[in-house]
């Protein structure tokens, strides 16, 4: 039997399901059984042993433990390993992220490890690839292997955090207490752990950063829905003065060279909160142990360089265990590991499409009244787009209308008004109407659905409805020029020129995420 993991991409943590992640561990604590007893025939077991598979590294910014263990990963596979020099590559004549990496796959390169700035590069890379495969009829479609990139995601690392977890509290998987101290901002590794953390069934997390380093909400709503419970506080001063700290710590680097020159004015003292002193080993419990997915700063280690020699050391470790869980992935991915897996298979990542968010309503008796409010006089032909941002204040509902006005390019005739809904007199609603104008199609009404979901569409043909449809919000925004992602980082974002079409899909009622970076949007944000 083949395994369901040949081939796969892993651009976020959530690429792999629950049991896919703890089949992975599972594999990972045999291989290093086999290595601490020097099992050579289990050993091979593991190995893809065939040069002409190609592995590239793509590191377009810098690393070590990334970079190396997967080197390292790959020497024990005894495959054929290749690095692009980013620093001297075409990306710096402007060439594009898919016409460099379909380049890559021309020479018969099946995996690619990438780290880049650029949030989400790996879901683009793995869709672009998936056609490239198509048009140039390869066997195996080339697989993506997130990392870390920008702020966003760093999955690689949660495996190997989640299995230095698992192997510290002895595979049992019931609950898990842990700090994140530093910049939880910007950590990329900590927010794999917003998903990451789900393979323990209770979980609680406290957060210890200054509000200048705090966790993006988008994570900690994240966490919340995961059922964690989730203590905050700004300093590790007041969070030892609480007299209930975790038994294991994560600590992360502050990335403050990212912030600007205000926040570079206030390092010491942002540092000094997030930064374990001497003075505090006698006020956590025996048994804590501190983890860091490295590197420290060599002036400014939020882990003092003292407590290597100390059993607080658990960094260590956790960073000799990245290799193993590379080799893992390597072999998982390659399809030489896994035909034995019998759990539950992540799905497709692909948002379902779906037309039921335009519903036709019955058109009830006359529908032309005689009480139009504020005097404006029934259009006899055309539409009139009625309940938008019901229940909202008049400027913003006027500010939208605006909005719509522009995207859907509804300049002419006809006129918008604000109004009281007759159902709900404390609510005021906006309402667009547009002599001439016929039934939209599909397209359209998706779009106005994106853009004023709750709305109802008039369709007027001699002074009558004709018929009435109620839009709701789609699950995904897609296919319009006029979107865009907010996140200058983004890899659809246009200031990064690649040409990636912006995509959003819906995470709650009126907020979506973008399918690349996951930076979350409203719906109105979301329209240029
Ligand atoms: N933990 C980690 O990603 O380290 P590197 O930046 O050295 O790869």
């Amino acid at each position: 039997m083949d395994s369901p993991f040949r081939g796969r991409s892993f651009t976020v943590i959530d690429d792999f399901s629950l049991d896919e992640r703890l089949y992975l561990f599972e594999k990972t604590k045999e291989l290093k059984k086999a290595i601490t007893e020097n099992n050579l025939d289990a050993l091979e077991k593991f190995r893809i042993n065939d040069s002409d598979f190609g592995v590239y590294e793509v590191f377009i910014e810098d690393s070590t433990r990334t970079k190396e263990s997967f080197k390292n990963a790959a020497a024990f596979h005894k495959v054929k390993l290749n690095q692009l020099e980013a620093d001297y590559s075409s990306i710096n004549k402007s060439e594009s992220f898919a016409d460099t990496f379909n380049t890559l796959c021309g020479y018969d390169n099946l995996i690619f490890i990438v780290r880049s700035r650029q949030e989400g590069l790996c879901r683009w890379l793995e869709e672009n690839g998936k056609l490239y495969a198509q048009r140039n009829k390869m066997k195996q479609i080339p697989a993506f292997i997130n990392a870390g990139d920008g702020r966003h995601e760093h999955p690689t690392q949660e495996l190997l955090d989640e299995f230095t977890f698992l192997e510290k509290l002895s595979w049992n998987r019931e609950q898990i207490h842990i700090a994140l101290v530093g910049d939880l901002f910007h950590g990329r590794t900590i927010h794999s752990k917003a998903e990451g953390l789900l393979i323990f069934k209770k979980v609680n997390v406290d957060l210890i950063a200054p509000p200048e380093l705090a966790m993006p909400e988008y994570y900690i709503n994240k966490m919340k829905k995961n059922g964690f419970e989730i203590r905050i506080f700004d300093s590790i001063d007041n969070y030892i003065d609480s007299n209930d700290t975790a038994p294991m710590w994560y600590f992360t680097r502050p990335q403050l060279e990212r912030m600007g020159d205000a926040i570079l004015k206030r390092q010491e003292e942002l540092r000094y909160k997030i930064t374990f002193r001497k003075e505090f080993l006698d006020k956590i419990p025996e048994g804590t142990i501190f983890y860091h997915p490295l590197p420290r700063h060599k002036l400014h280690p939020t882990i003092p360089t003292f407590l290597d020699t100390t059993p607080l050391n658990g960094w260590e470790n956790q960073s000799a265990n990245g290799k193993l869980i590379r080799i893992i992935l390597l072999g998982l991915i390659a399809g030489k590991t896994g035909a034995d897996f019998k759990g539950i298979t992540k799905g497709s990542t692909e948002t379902p499409d779906a037309t039921d968010f335009i519903k036709e309503a019955p058109v009830k008796g006359d529908q032309m009244r005689k009480d139009y409010a504020e005097g404006v006089k029934p259009i006899s032909s055309g539409l009139v787009i009625d309940h938008i941002c019901r229940g909202e204040k008049e400027e913003d509902i006027r500010d939208h209308l605006a909005r719509m006005i522009r995207v859907l390019d509804l300049y002419g005739k006809g006129g918008e008004w604000i109004s009281r809904s007759r159902t709900e007199p404390d609510k005021m609603k906006g309402i667009i109407f547009r002599p001439g104008y016929t039934e939209p199609g599909i397209k359209k009404l998706k779009q106005i659905a994106a853009l004023a979901p709750g709305c109802t569409i008039n369709v007027i043909t001699d002074k009558k409805v004709v018929k009435k449809l109620k839009l709701t919000m789609p699950p995904k925004i897609y296919n319009f020029p006029n979107i865009c992602c907010k996140n200058s980082d983004c890899i659809c974002h246009s200031s990064q020129g690649e040409n990636v079409p912006a995509e959003f899909i819906r995470i709650t009622d009126d907020k979506f995420k973008c399918k690349y970076c996951e930076k979350t949007h409203s719906f109105k944000e979301i329209w240029i």
